[in-house]
């Protein structure tokens, strides 16, 4: 994702700060951040990317 937006936000890109959070439009995401607390895994309408995936083929985010 840094490659394909260099001036995405982002400040600890260790999962831990939250401030590159993006909206999830599409998709299934697979958190490794410790942002989301343990009840707020299963959210499918955000992701913080510097250290999450996509569980999904393709996931659509709002940048
Ligand atoms: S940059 Fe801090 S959680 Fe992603």
């Amino acid at each position: 994702m840094r490659e394909a937006v260099p001036d995405a936000p982002a400040s600890c890109e260790e999962g831990i700060c939250g401030s590159c959070e993006l909206r999830v439009l599409d998709g299934t995401p697979d958190h490794r951040d410790t942002v989301l607390a343990a009840g707020e895994r299963d959210r499918r309408d955000v992701i913080y990317p510097c250290v999450s995936r996509a569980r999904s083929p393709i996931l659509a985010v709002d940048l």
